[in-house]
Order: C-alpha cells, then structure tokens, then sequence
C-alpha cells in the first residue's frame, strides 16, 4: 500500500498531467482535494484532445477511480459538460466517479461578483470560475454543498441567503444584483443538475480511508502550485484554496499518518498566469519565444502564461513547503533549442544572500536574482535514461537536485507519455 501525493512546486502549470496519468497506472484512485475548474489538463487521446478542468487525470485508465474531494468547489454545469466529453471518449464508463458530498458548489452569483471585480481591479487575473467567492461563502458558513442539491427547501433558502447578502456588494461593484427569477432558475438547474450528478456523488473521505485501508495504491493530484497557496503563496497573488500537500490531508479528509510520499512537479523554467511577483520573468522576444517553445497558453483561460528562467529559490521553499522526497522535471525539452540557458540560483537582498524567496512582497521588489547559465542542449526527446542526455543537459539537472535538496523521480523530455526518463518508482 502505497499513499502518494503529487503536488506543483511552482505557480501552477508544471505538467502534473502527463506525471499523474503515468504514475495512476500503478494507481488504484486518484484524488483531487482542492481548487475546482480553475485547473487544467489538456490530455489527448487517439489524437482526440480531452481538456479537464475537474476530474482527476487518472480519466485515461478505466477502472481508476476519479474522486472529487470536500475540499473542491465544483461547478455542476461544468462537472456535466466533463463527464459527458468523457463518456463520449469511452471513459468513465464504469462507475469510476467518485463526488464528494461536502465539496461546495459554485453557482452563477459567484461567478457574477468575481466578474465584476476582475474588472474593477484587474490586479490578481483570477479565472474568473467562481473559485474566490464559492470559497468565501464557505468560510463565511453560507456556502451551498454539493449535498444541498438533494434538499430544493434547503437550497433555496440558502440561494437566497446569499443573494441578500452579496446583493450591496453587486451594486457597490456597479452590476444588477438578482432578481428573484434568476434565482429560481438558477436553484431550478441546479436540483436538475444535482440529480445528474447523484449516482456519482458519496462520501469521498470513507471512501478514500478504505481504499487506503485495504491496501490501494492512491495517487492525490494537487491543483495549482505550492506558491499559489492561500496561506503560504505570494499572497494576495495567490489563488484560494490550500495547494500544498497538506491541503490533501484537509481537503479530502484523511490524516496525515496516511501519507507515504510527495512527489513535486518543476518544470525546467517557469511561468505564471495572472498577477504577482516574478522575479525571473523574462520579457520581450526572449519571453516570447520561451511561451512559443513551451506552448504556454493557459487550458482553462487561452491566456498566455508569463515566462521565466526557473527559479531555484521560489522551487526550494515549494520544496519545503509540501515537504517534496521526489520531483518530477518537466519540459526539459523546451529549453534545448536555446543557445544559452539561465536559472536563478539565490537572491541578494541588503548585503544578504537568500537560498529562498522572501515572503514579504517588498522584499521580493527588492530582492536581486543572482543567475548561474548553461550552453544549450539541442534535441533531447529520444532520451530515455539521464546518460543518455547531452552533458550540459546533465549538469543542469544536478545542479537543480543539489539547490532542491530532492532526487529527480522523473524527467519528462516530451509531450508524449514515453518521452519520459523514469529514475525512481513513486510507490
Ligand atoms: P483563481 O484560482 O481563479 O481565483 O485565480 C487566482 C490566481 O491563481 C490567478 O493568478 C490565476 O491565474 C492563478 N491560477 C488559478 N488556477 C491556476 C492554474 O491551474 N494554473 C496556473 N495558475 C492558476
């Protein structure tokens, strides 16, 4: 039995996808915790693309289950649309969906105040999903669970509840608050999709205990990057929920002595999405041609990604945040076609040399990233063992495992699934 936690050491994007859909294989569930259709994984099957925004990427292999934890905010809608996309795949096909009945659910007024803040300030460049204000609703003790859609009297009460409440700050943000008819449709859809959703939804925390309990292999996929964590990310450029691997334990509902290992995902340079510091971002063509090179559009929003030198620093306080054993190297591809490639390995700031990136958004401004370079590599992705690889390549990656402080598990040197160099087993 072996409890494994795969989790993004950056700021989200990191290929989790492909390093899930390898290492589920040896998996008998595989779990989401946290976050809800802000995530993405553009998975392509039969050279058909599938794009994911909820269901765990465990979707490829059938007899897998796919659980949706407490912990998530699920669009119901969004859920349908998934499932449907899958079953017309083939997948899904056998009772494989696992919903939690605590996960909270998201419901167009969220979508309507995140809207209409996002174009008051713009700064943060949320998804615009909902996430920010299901979470609220649900630290404020008035959020809709998914189990709320089995009981109309209870939903619409709480609809209503939230409408009242959130309606001053509609108009303050300068929309139309609902009218008493949107809410009725909206709770009418909701009970109709709530009674799609039912043959799926169970309780997912006795669910994943006994899977545990009896000696499963089960893999937890993190949503976003440990940097984006609500409590330990670059607040407030951070996105809502709790994306470390501790956020497994509390999303899904299991103790932490239940946890074997966490893999952590880098990928060999970095991007964000959205608002916040990066202090290694590149910009101009050289920027342009990293985005170009990596395909960096987001899946869920068609944005393109900020890009970046990888950052050692942010990467070992995402290390040590989930407390990584292992990491999974994505995309060292990419930068093979790069004459000269750089990474930022520490900080100086006020005479002082940081190994992690400061937390205080001042310091961040301030701090100056210190750069080590690299010649470039060439085409690497016929590599299947590290010897294999070009000999800057190599050094490259030593140099991230030293300043990391974990061995590699993996290094992925292409989009495919066998275009993966496989050092350690993850169970
Ligand atoms: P939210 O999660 O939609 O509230 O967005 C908050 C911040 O997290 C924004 O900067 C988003 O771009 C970022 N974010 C949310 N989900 C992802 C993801 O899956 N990958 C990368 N960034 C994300």
């Amino acid at each position: 039995m072996s409890v494994v936690i795969v989790v993004g050491a950056q700021w989200g994007d990191e290929g989790k996808g492909k390093v899930v859909d390898i290492l589920a294989e040896k998996a008998e569930a595989v779990v989401r915790y946290g976050g809800g259709a802000n995530a993405g994984h553009t998975l392509v099957i039969g050279g058909r693309k599938l794009v994911t925004h909820l269901i765990p990427s465990g979707v490829l292999h059938p007899g897998k289950a796919c659980v949706l934890g407490d912990g998530m905010v699920v669009d119901p809608q969004t859920l349908l649309e998934e499932i449907a996309a899958c079953q017309d795949r083939g997948l899904l096909a056998g009772g494989e969906l696992k919903v939690g009945e605590g996960a909270h659910v998201i419901l167009p007024y969220h979508r309507l105040v995140e809207g209409l803040r996002e174009e008051q300030r713009k700064a943060i460049g949320t998804t615009r999903r909902g996430i920010g204000p299901a979470y609220e609703a649900k630290v404020a003790r008035r959020g809709v669970r998914i189990r709320d859609l089995f009981r109309p009297a209870r939903l619409r009460e709480l609809v209503t509840q939230n409408v009242d409440e959130l309606s001053p700050l509609i108009l303050h943000l300068g929309g139309t608050p609902p009218t008493a008819s949107d809410q009725a449709t909206w709770v009418d859809e909701a009970l109709a999709a709530g009674e799609r959703l039912r043959p799926f939804v169970c309780d997912t925390s006795r669910w994943v205990h006994d899977a545990i309990v009896a000696g499963k292999h089960v893999l937890f996929e993190g949503a976003q990057g440990g940097l984006l964590d609500i409590d330990h990310g670059t607040y407030p450029y951070v996105t809502s929920s709790s994306t470390i691997a501790a956020g497994a334990c509390q999303g899904v509902g299991i103790g932490p002595s239940k946890i074997d290992k966490v893999i952590g995902i880098t990928k060999a340079y970095a991007t964000r999405v959205g608002g916040g510091p990066f202090p290694t971002e590149l910009h101009g063509d050289a920027g342009e041609n990293l985005r170009k090179a990596g395909g960096e559009y987001g899946a869920t929003t068609g944005r393109p990604r900020r890009c970046g030198w990888l950052d050692l620093p942010a990467l070992r306080l995402g290390v040590r945040l989930s407390g990584m054993d292992g990491l999974a190297l994505t995309k060292l591809d990419v930068l093979g076609g790069l004459p000269e490639v750089s990474a930022c390995v520490a900080y100086k700031l006020d005479g002082r040399e940081l190994d992690e990136l400061p937390q205080d958004p001042d310091d961040v401004a301030r701090a100056e990233p210190v750069y080590a370079s690299w010649p470039g590599w060439g085409p690497i992705g016929d590599a299947r063992t590290i010897d294999a690889l070009p000999d800057p390549a190599r050094r490259y990656i030593d140099a991230i495992e030293r300043l990391a402080g974990v061995p590699f598990t993996m290094v992925s040197v292409g989009a495919d699934r066998a275009e993966t160099i496989l050092l350690r087993d993850a169970f």
